[in-house]
């Protein structure tokens, strides 16, 4: 059967659907030649754009789902809820930090204890709102008492991770303190050594900033973060310009 949608009348069906509508940063940014209003797209021809973007509106709330009830390591047992990331689905920033805590356990949202105040305050500082970018946990589940995630259950979240950062295409990452530089760049190196240079992950730009909940033990290193940040904020700006001129 040869199904013809109109790209409106697809967006009306998904939401009437439940499925959250979100569109990719592939069709907001400027099209050499930009498909009229009017023209329709077949799903039985691998169209130009929305046909490759359906799978991602479905993969994205598949995803939650498959997060929700994880029972993939033994943190599923002692966890109240998962905590699957939250912010902007198509942002540029996206940010990784380690693992929930307890407030995040009890909310079910990544970083709105201590540290996640803190986290919110450096953002700012930046420019950065939280719903404008996405902060998500390497993983999903909080370890008890709060102990750093052990090997296994870092490497149940790997596909989730990596499928979110596929999905969201982010242009720079943000890894927050030291499991996440280390999991992400696949490196024993400590994190003084891994801050305050570029690195890549699957050619995108991963920037190391400490994270908030040493911040706050060790006020004297938040100059630090800031070096970081701004650091961060220079990346940004650079691939910014780096797009900008390939348009132009
Ligand atoms: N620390 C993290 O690394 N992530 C959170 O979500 C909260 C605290």
């Amino acid at each position: 059967m040869r199904l013809i949608l109109d790209n409106a009348r697809r967006l009306q069906y998904l939401e009437a659907m439940g499925i959250d509508v979100w569109i990719s940063k592939t069709l907001t940014q400027p099209a050499q030649s930009p498909p009229s209003a009017t023209e329709s797209y077949s799903l039985d021809t691998p169209g130009p754009s929305v046909e490759s973007d359906l799978p991602e509106v479905i993969n994205w709330k598949s995803l939650q789902n498959e997060v929700a009830v994880c029972t993939k390591c033994s943190l599923c047992e002692t966890r109240n809820r998962t905590v699957f990331g939250s912010g902007n689905k198509n942002a540029d920033w996206m940010l990784i930090g380690e693992a929930p805590g307890q407030n995040e356990d009890l909310q079910g949202k990544p970083f709105v204890g201590s540290a996640g105040l803190l986290l919110t305050e450096m953002l700012r500082a930046i420019g950065l709102a939280r719903e404008e970018i996405f902060i998500t946990n390497i993983v999903k589940c909080r370890p008890p008492g709060n102990r750093n995630p052990k090997p296994d259950e870092i490497e149940s979240c790997r596909d989730y991770l990596q499928r979110q950062r596929l999905l969201i295409k982010p242009k720079i990452i943000l890894a927050v303190g030291r499991i996440a530089a280390q999991t992400l760049l696949k490196t024993d190196e400590p994190l003084s050594k891994l801050r305050g240079k570029l690195h890549r992950l699957d050619n995108t730009p991963v920037v190391v900033v400490y994270h908030p909940a040493y911040l706050l033990r060790s006020l004297l290193d938040k100059r630090k973060a800031w070096v970081d940040l701004t650091f961060a904020v220079q990346t940004y700006k650079n691939i910014e310009g780096h797009y900008a001129g390939i348009i132009r």
